[in-house]
């Protein structure tokens, strides 16, 4: 990157777009990209909040030294180890000879376990306060957000909040770095996609990092991915406080793996009788054609759901199963539930459709349906019962 942007009196955000990484987690598809956002207090004394991934480094540190324009760094913040954020860490360690690593007991464990580092180190507890002179910074422990170390440091002279992945969002920056200097809306499916895959199933850690922050004043939430929100920090604090309370919008999801049509033809004729039970909200994915990444932000943007499955040798179709299986890890909630499928021997992707239902913490709406053979109109006429109850649920 060639340019720095300023945050507030004397903040720098110096972070990096990283278009080239294909797999976040070398899982999560990036189509749009990333941002690490890291940011630079040149004060009374010098500070660094967090770095940046090691693969996208740049001319990272020459901007820095730029900022710093000969001056020592004093402080390099961590409130995430993930090394998305920790890559130049040691780099910045070598680089800036005395620097001292802020952080917490759990942060310095991992820092030890990464880099054999024991000494320098200012270890931080909740609610200890660091002055650079004029910007005074407070510290929040904010464990499991998504890892056990996350903390968040808090500017209480301009009341910035730098939040590590809380409040993150996937998307590399396309000019804008700041809310009001992008459309918010157009990162919002990314931002979801970020937060149900990556730090949803901490949810009641973020509810609890939402509590903590209660009470203080926020101008600015500067996280480690993504729009640094500034005009309006509401929007992406009421996104995350909404995803974490597991609170969706009318609307049904239908995934359904199929080999060869016929557990499709099923899903189209469900998402066509919910449709004339009037629910307006309607997704319809195949499991084997859209990355699980996006089913599960679309899952966890509407409240109902629907899994249909073909018996795949006495299972349900892999892709499913993975699919299941990813939730209960996650632990979804909150979801009215339909399930069905289609077979021609003994059966066995609903059976186990209907095993995951009863170790999830989902609301099965009725009895799971399954088709013999092909579908005909006869053998549909069940669905039309499930799919009313369903309907009925998700616009209760
Ligand atoms: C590789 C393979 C494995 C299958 N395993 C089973 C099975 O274990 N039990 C069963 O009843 N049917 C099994 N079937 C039959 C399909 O589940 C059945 O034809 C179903 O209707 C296919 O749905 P689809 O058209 O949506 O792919 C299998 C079919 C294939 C191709
Ligand atoms: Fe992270
Ligand atoms: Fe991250």
């Amino acid at each position: 990157m060639h340019y720095s942007v300023p945050v507030s009196n004397k903040i720098h955000w110096i972070g990096v777009n990283d278009r080239r990484k294909r797999l976040f987690e070398n899982l999560w598809p990036l189509e749009r990209g990333v941002s690490y956002n890291s940011f630079l207090i040149v004060d009374e004394k010098t500070a660094l909040v967090d770095t940046i991934d090691g693969t996208a480094v740049g001319n990272y540190i020459e901007r820095i030294e730029q900022l710093l324009n000969g001056r020592p760094l004093d402080y390099l913040i961590v409130n995430h180890m993930e090394p998305d954020h920790s890559g130049e860490v040691k780099a910045i360690i070598d680089r800036f000879k005395g620097v001292k690593l802020v952080g917490n007991v759990k942060t310095f464990k991992i820092v030890e376990a990464y880099w054999g580092i024991t000494e320098g180190l200012i270890d931080v507890e909740d609610g200890r306060t660091l002055d650079l002179g004029y910007h005074k910074l407070k510290f929040l422990m904010t464990p499991w957000v998504h890892w056990p170390e996350t903390m968040m440091t808090y500017d209480t002279t301009d009341q910035i909040l730098f939040t590590g992945d809380a409040f993150g969002s996937f998307g590399a920056f396309e000019g804008g770095i700041f809310d009001d200097e992008l459309d918010p809306l157009y990162f919002e499916d990314e931002a979801r996609r970020y937060y149900s895959n990556i730090v949803g199933k901490y949810s009641n850690m973020v509810q609890k990092a939402i509590a903590k922050l209660e009470g203080i004043p926020v101008r600015t939430i500067a996280p480690t991915h993504g729009p640094v929100w500034r005009s309006n920090p509401t929007i992406i604090m009421d996104w995350y406080n909404r995803w974490s309370r597991f609170e969706a919008a009318k609307g049904a999801v239908i995934i359904f793996a199929s080999m060869y049509g016929n557990t499709e033809d099923i899903a189209d004729y469900l998402a066509r009788r919910l449709c004339e039970n009037g629910v307006r909200n309607i997704r319809v994915f195949d499991v084997s054609k859209t990355h699980i990444s996006y089913l599960i932000s679309e899952i966890w943007k509407f409240n109902g759901l629907v899994l249909g499955s073909c018996a795949y040798n006495s299972q349900m179709f892999p892709l499913m199963e993975q699919l299941t299986h990813e939730l209960l890890h996650i632990g979804l909630k909150s979801k009215h539930l339909a399930l069905f499928g289609s077979y021609s021997w003994n059966g066995g992707g609903v059976k186990n459709l209907a095993k995951f239902a009863g170790e999830s913490e989902l609301n099965l709406v009725s009895e799971p349906l399954e088709i013999y053979g092909k579908p005909t109109p006869q053998k549909l006429k069940p669905f039309d019962t499930l799919a009313e109850t369903l309907a009925h649920k998700i616009l209760e």
